[in-house]
């Protein structure tokens, strides 16, 4: 298979912390519109192009698709159609924690349920290792040592090379960190959801944690809210649109409202001035900060991926435009 010779020219790569691991600045997710229910052909194309453009990241989870695991076995089919070629140029993660299947043992933070789903995951992406083994979230129920030694145990048996933390606050992040330091764990990364609409990472002080205290890098998902904080919905919401989508039900109609379709108004005007769409701007905006390794995105079309690489044209923000950004979401 033949990709773009120039791919690494405009992709930014930040390190995740001290670790050795450099990521592209805009990373690509496969939560949703890559699972079986999709078009297989735009799905291959998305991740093709992505990777033709620097887009060295590949996020994944058990639970992906719909329905679970079709996502991971979309990337796999890509992979034995060609891409494998270029494996030593990818990072591919994948996830366990939140549900994937019935019973006891598809759900938390159990050592059954991180080995099980890991080697689900591998056989659904036809690979022998990932490159990053999240624990997807907090199990506030099972004792971290018991997840942590899992997730030990999994570096050394060789099906990952890294390990992540999703959806940790600080607190748990520092205890979970003193376990795989004291264990030798290759931990490398955190992925928590962080949007102009969405701060609770700034609450939390999760990348003074991460980056300054632990240095470690950290991912952010749903940047652009499911597609919220892009032009889509100020004129109202397109049938095509994930608020409407059938499938799936974390936006839905009602999260389009008045205020955040007012804000919008206000952020597509700063946005222009920058001579950027409200995504591109959205974007830009969430790794401002240098200790924000990358940020996931996660497109349904060709159109949608294009869009969202020429933020690399402008990433930096005035202190003004960053107070107009505030103003605008009041
Ligand atoms: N760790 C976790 O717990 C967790 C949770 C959620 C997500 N994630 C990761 O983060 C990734 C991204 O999450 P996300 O899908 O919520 O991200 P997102 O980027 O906030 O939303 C993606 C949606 O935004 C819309 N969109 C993207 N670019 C656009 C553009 N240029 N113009 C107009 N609309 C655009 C599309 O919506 P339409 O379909 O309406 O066109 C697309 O489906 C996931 O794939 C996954 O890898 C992780």
């Amino acid at each position: 298979m033949q990709m773009n010779p120039k791919r690494y020219e405009k992709m930014i790569y930040r390190r995740c912390g001290t670790s050795g691991l450099k990521l592209p600045i805009l990373s690509l997710g496969l939560w949703y519109n890559f699972g079986e229910v999709n078009d297989y052909e735009t799905c291959k194309s998305i991740i093709l192009e992505a990777f033709n453009h620097g887009i060295t990241h590949f996020d994944l989870a058990n639970n992906y698709g719909p329905p679970p695991g079709s996502a991971e076995r979309t990337l796999g089919k890509v992979l034995k159609e060609g891409l494998m070629e270029y494996r030593n140029e990818l990072i591919i993660s994948t996830k366990a924690g939140y549900w994937c299947w019935d019973g006891p043992y598809g759900d938390g933070g159990s050592r059954k349920y991180l080995m099980a789903s890991l080697d689900q995951s591998l056989k659904n992406l036809g690979i022998p290792y990932v490159d990053i083994f999240y624990h997807h979230r907090f199990d506030p129920d099972t004792d971290l040592r018991e997840t942590m030694l899992a997730l030990r145990d999994i570096v050394r048996s060789g099906k990952a090379l890294y390990v992540g933390l999703s959806n940790y606050g600080s607190a748990d992040l520092k205890r979970a960190h003193a376990i795989l330091d004291q264990l030798n764990v290759p931990y490398v990364i955190t992925q928590p959801s962080y949007s102009m609409l969405n701060r609770w990472t700034e609450y939390d002080g999760l990348l003074n944690t991460q980056y300054d205290l632990l240095h470690r890098g950290t991912i952010c998902f749903s940047a652009l809210e499911q597609g919220l904080l892009t032009n889509k919905y100020i004129d109202g919401i397109p049938d095509d649109s994930r608020a409407k989508n059938k499938f799936l039900h974390f936006l839905t109609p009602s999260d389009v409202t008045d205020d955040v379709v007012s804000s919008l108004k206000k952020l597509d005007v700063i946005a222009k001035s920058r001579g950027q769409s409200i995504a591109q701007m959205a974007l830009a905006w969430v790794v401002r900060d240098p200790r924000m390794t990358s940020t996931l995105i996660g497109v349904r079309t060709l159109n949608q991926l294009y869009e969202n690489l020429k933020t690399l044209e402008h990433l930096e923000f005035t202190p003004e435009e960053l107070e107009e950004i505030e103003y605008a979401l009041k």
